[in-house]
Parts: C-alpha cells; structure tokens; sequence
C-alpha cells in the first residue's frame, strides 16, 4: 500500500465539499495511511466529528480550549505527530487565515505547528477563488511551501460554474503521495541524495478575470525531465504552470500560474543541487490585471500596457549565496538556434543551454511528443538527433548527473 505506515492530519474546513472529506478518510486509509481528523467549526456545521471518528477509527478533534481534547492528545502532538497535513476543503477563510499565520483554533494552531509538508485541496465560489486577495493567498501559501491540489472547474453547489469544487478525493490522495514519495529519500541511482528543482509549462499572466496571455508549451519536455531526475533517485521539486499532462511519480510538485508566482515558488524551493529550468515562462504579463471584464465599448481598442516578468532563470543563475552547482537553461527559437543559445549562456550566467528550434521547420516541438536538441556549454556544442521527449529527459538526467560529478570532483 502507497501510504502505508503513514501519519496523516485531516484538517477539515467549513465549506459544503466537507462531505468529500469523509470520503478522502476512506481513500487515504485504504493505502494505508492512519488518519486523525482536525474539525473546525465550520467543518462541524456540514459533517459531524461522530462521522469523521467512525470513518478514522481515531477520536476526532474540535477545540483548542477543550479540556478532554487537549488531555487526549494535545494541539502539540498533533501537529507533530503527523508525517504530512491535509487541508480539505480548504476555505478561503480557512486559507487567509492560515496565509497570515493565525492560530484562533484548533486547526490554525496545528497548521502553525506542525514542520511536517502540508497539501491544501482548496474550494469555494468561482468568484471568491478570482479574488485578488484569495490570490494573495494563494500565492503567500505557496511561496510557504505549501502543495495545492485543484480546485478542479465544474459545476458548483450554487447555480454558478468555473474553478472552485474541491478536488476528487483520489486525486487528493493522489497529490498527497507525489508529496509524500518524493520526500522519501532516495538510496540508488546516480541522483540520489540530490535535490533536483525542475520548472515546467506555460505561464498565464492575467489581463481580466477572463482572459490571460499565454503560450504553446505543453510541459511534457520538463515533466518528462522531472520524472527522469526522480528515476535516477532525485529528490524532485517541480513548479509547473498550468498543464494537463499528468503529475510526474515521486515528484513534489508546485502548481502555479504566473511567472510571478514561480518566481516565489521556486525561491522557497532553493536549495537544489541543480535547477533545470525548462519552463516557457512568459516575457511580459499585463502591467495592471483589470478587476472586471475589458468591454469592447466600440471605437479604438484601449491599449494593452505591459510589464516585464522577472527572469527567473537569471535570477538563480547569479545569485551568490545559495546558487544550484548546476543551473541548466533552455532556449526555444525559431532563428539562428545556435547562436541565441551562445548569447544566452553567457547573458543569463547558466552552465548548459538546451536549445531546441521551435519554428515550422524544427517539426512542431511545441505540444509534441519528439524534440531534437543542441546542448550548449562554455565547451561547444554537441547536437543530439531528433528523439521522443522522454528518451531526451533520460539522456539530459545522465548528462547532467555526469557533469554534476566531474565538478565535485574538482574537473571541469
Ligand atoms: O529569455 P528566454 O525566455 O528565451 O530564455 C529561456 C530560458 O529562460 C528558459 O530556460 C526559461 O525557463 C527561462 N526563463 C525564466 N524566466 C523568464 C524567462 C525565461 O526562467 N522570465
């Protein structure tokens, strides 16, 4: 069983999906997991502690002043007792809450407490999840360390439709093992005992609560490279902006939107061994996100003003304190593919560009399963003939393996 042996907290917050959460007990336990159950008030007011109790086959826990509680287990043990904390629903109360590091209850003081990797399985309303300050939330979350699952988009309990229902409880448990798994450190393979942080995707940059600018990229290059680093014993972090390829196995993964956000995704994944930095991560985003839709209103369109991301790459690449001994780029081009890469290495100070020609010709790398590759470093240039995404991830992972050795080693 996946989760066996394991200890885990379930938070349940206030919201119509705790039902779910019942459900989630029955999942978690059947791979294996113990499962002790935290309510809070909210919570109580959709599902009882008598049925989260049954469920668990554990008492359940309500009050942080309640006497019986505290002389049970205290809110300490909880939170110390567990190898990882699940929160579902998580609220958008419950989130602001724990974003700002209150602890006026049980569960925002076990939150408070616990060192243990935490998975928040948000839900609510389309619009309170739009929110800029549930975004503010989210993002502060994250930056925290803390995984997200869903919310998944769907139709909702009220007569409204977007993203907000609260992730299946198999999905839920699902999220929780990648956390999990890839916490478990690894023994064999030529990456054990390394902490490899990888980025993945597109990004969305925000214009109106409808709209976004974004890209092609898929993220099966980078999630393809995420799994061959965790194959190859890698403790794997991989920030990931939004795709529909599925999570990598034994991979923690981080699920971001804009490049703002992986910027803060990944600083709080510092530090890493190496960091591949495969994400197609968008030059600009709207300089304002506008609150409510932008109308047409006839005439000339209002101009779109932009403002530059932050090059999250670059950033790493020169930082002095806490910099990865390997930080690898990757270049998409449509023209002169060899050159940029060149120009690349040296203007954002990585150690090895993997440049792929994105246009036409190269033969659709963007959303495609194949991809042919150039590598290059302050030695050359070695090109690689055109191969499925996966078997480049492979053969990537062993280079990089190689050249992370020869460095500690002292060769070049
Ligand atoms: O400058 P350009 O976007 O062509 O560089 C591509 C490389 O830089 C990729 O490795 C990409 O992940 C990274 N990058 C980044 N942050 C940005 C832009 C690019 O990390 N804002």
């Amino acid at each position: 069983m996946t989760l066996d042996g394991t200890r885990i907290l379930l938070v349940i917050g206030g919201g119509i999906a705790a039902y779910k959460a019942l459900d989630l007990i029955r999942r978690l336990r059947e791979r294996g997991a113990r499962v002790r159950c935290v309510l809070t008030e909210g919570a109580q007011r959709f599902v009882t502690p008598l049925a989260a109790a049954a469920l668990s086959g554990e008492r359940a826990f309500t009050d942080l002043f309640d006497r019986e509680d505290e002389a049970a287990i205290g809110h300490i043990r909880l939170a110390r007792e567990a190898d990882a904390v699940v929160v579902a629903p998580a609220t958008a109360n419950l989130m602001a809450r724990m974003a700002s590091g209150q602890a006026d209850d049980l569960a925002t003081t076990v939150l408070l407490a616990t060192t243990a990797p935490i998975l928040i399985a948000p839900a609510m309303n389309p619009t309170m999840w739009r929110h800029p300050a549930t975004r503010r939330n989210l993002e502060t979350l994250r930056a925290d360390g803390v995984a997200v699952v869903g919310p998944n988009a769907g139709p909702m309990a009220e007569p409204e439709s977007g993203p907000g229902r609260l992730a299946e409880p198999l999905e839920i448990a699902d999220a929780l093992e990648a956390l999990l798994g890839a916490r478990i450190p690894a023994t064999a393979g030529p990456l054990a005992g390394r902490h490899v942080l990888v980025t993945s995707g597109p990004t969305h940059e925000p214009i109106d609560p409808v709209r976004y600018i974004a890209n092609r990229s898929s993220g099966k290059q980078g999630h393809a490279i995420a799994a061959a680093a965790a194959a190859a014993g890698a403790r794997v972090t991989l920030v990931s902006g939004p795709v529909t390829v599925p999570d990598p196995p034994g991979v923690a993964v981080v699920r971001v939107e804009t490049a703002r956000e992986m910027e803060a995704a990944v600083e709080a994944a510092l530090p890493a061994d190496v960091g591949i930095f495969a994400a197609a991560v968008a030059d600009w985003r709207a300089a304002e996100e506008a609150p409510s839709k932008r109308k047409k209103d006839g005439g000339a369109p209002a101009p779109l003003a932009l403002a530059l991301n932050p090059d999250i790459l670059a950033g790493v690449a020169q930082r002095t304190d806490g910099r990865p001994a390997l930080v690898v780029g990757f270049a998409a081009e449509t023209d002169d593919v060899i050159a940029n890469a060149r120009a690349k290495l040296a203007r954002k100070g990585c150690d090895l560009v993997v440049a792929n020609d994105v246009s036409a010709a190269g033969g659709g790398v963007m959303g495609g399963d194949h991809n042919t590759v150039h590598l290059v470093d302050a030695a050359g240039v070695e090109s690689w003939a055109r191969a499925g995404k996966d078997e480049v991830a492979r053969r990537l992972v062993d280079r990089i393996a190689a050249l992370l050795a020869a460095r500690q080693e002292g060769t070049p």
